[in-house]
């Protein structure tokens, strides 16, 4: 592990989607998922489970799920646009470091898939009256929260594996097509994927971290005010 410190590790974890092949030995993965399980959870649930991709045949597979997710999501950003904080040419950058990702996914030594269990609130007759009455918005707020358990471990992971000097990032594109990442993995009917995670020794370097100025994205007490201090 480097040895580098909290605030190195966040500034310089950048999105690396171009990855060596090299072979990750199991005990780095394996310390890599000990650190996404300190992650929080809701009332510390624990509902989570990592299916870490090895077997290269399964790889391709997923790779393959990958891409068609990729090309819906490839339309849907060119009908968006560049986002008004970036450069023509970051965006060309990012967009092509994307491109390489959906031809290369299962190029990447290692594919993480950070699962969660479904976790309905209790059948509405156990709770009392006043909370039965607001079942449907209990039912919204659930469905607010759903990914919340599982993301604090993918950023997690994002950490752990910068400080191993390994290249990641969260992909989401394969959720478009989740039902086949399922029967491909064998998940059950109550469990869903919320991220595809390809790890590997990076070809690229990490950092810096690019991101909007806190002035612009922070208020101070209430909406609307620049943010003070
Ligand atoms: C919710 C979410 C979904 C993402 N999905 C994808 C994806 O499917 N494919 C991909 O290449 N990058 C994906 N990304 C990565 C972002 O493009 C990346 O985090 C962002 O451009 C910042 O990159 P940087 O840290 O290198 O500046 C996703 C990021 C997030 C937070």
């Amino acid at each position: 592990m480097s040895d580098i410190g909290l605030f190195e590790a966040m500034y310089s974890a950048r999105a690396l989607r171009r990855l060596k092949p090299d072979p990750v030995p199991d005990e780095i993965i394996r310390k890599i998922l000990d650190a996404a399980i300190r992650a929080p959870s809701a009332g510390n649930s624990q509902h989570w489970a990592f299916v870490g991709v090895r077997d290269s045949e399964m790889r391709r597979k997923l790779g393959l799920i990958y891409r068609k997710g990729s090309d819906i999501a490839k339309a849907i950003y060119h009908a968006r646009g560049r986002p008004v904080h970036m450069t023509d040419e970051q965006y060309e950058r990012m967009m092509s470091s994307g491109a390489y990702l959906w031809e290369h996914m299962g190029d990447a030594p290692v594919l993480m898939v950070p699962c969660l269990r479904d976790r309905p609130p209790p059948p509405r007759e156990v709770l009392p009256p006043a909370v039965q009455a607001i079942y449907q918005q209990e039912l919204v707020y659930t469905d607010q929260i759903r990914g919340a358990s599982i993301y604090p471990a993918v950023q997690n992971i994002i950490l752990a594996c910068r400080a191993f000097g390994l290249g990641t990032l969260i992909t989401t594109n394969h959720i478009r097509c989740e039902e086949e990442v399922k029967a491909l993995l064998g998940i059950p009917d109550d469990v869903s994927t919320y991220a595809l995670m390809p790890i590997g020794y990076p070809e690229n370097k990490f950092g810096p971290v690019k991101r909007r100025p806190v002035n612009e994205v922070a208020y101070s007490d209430r909406w609307g005010t620049p943010w003070r201090g």
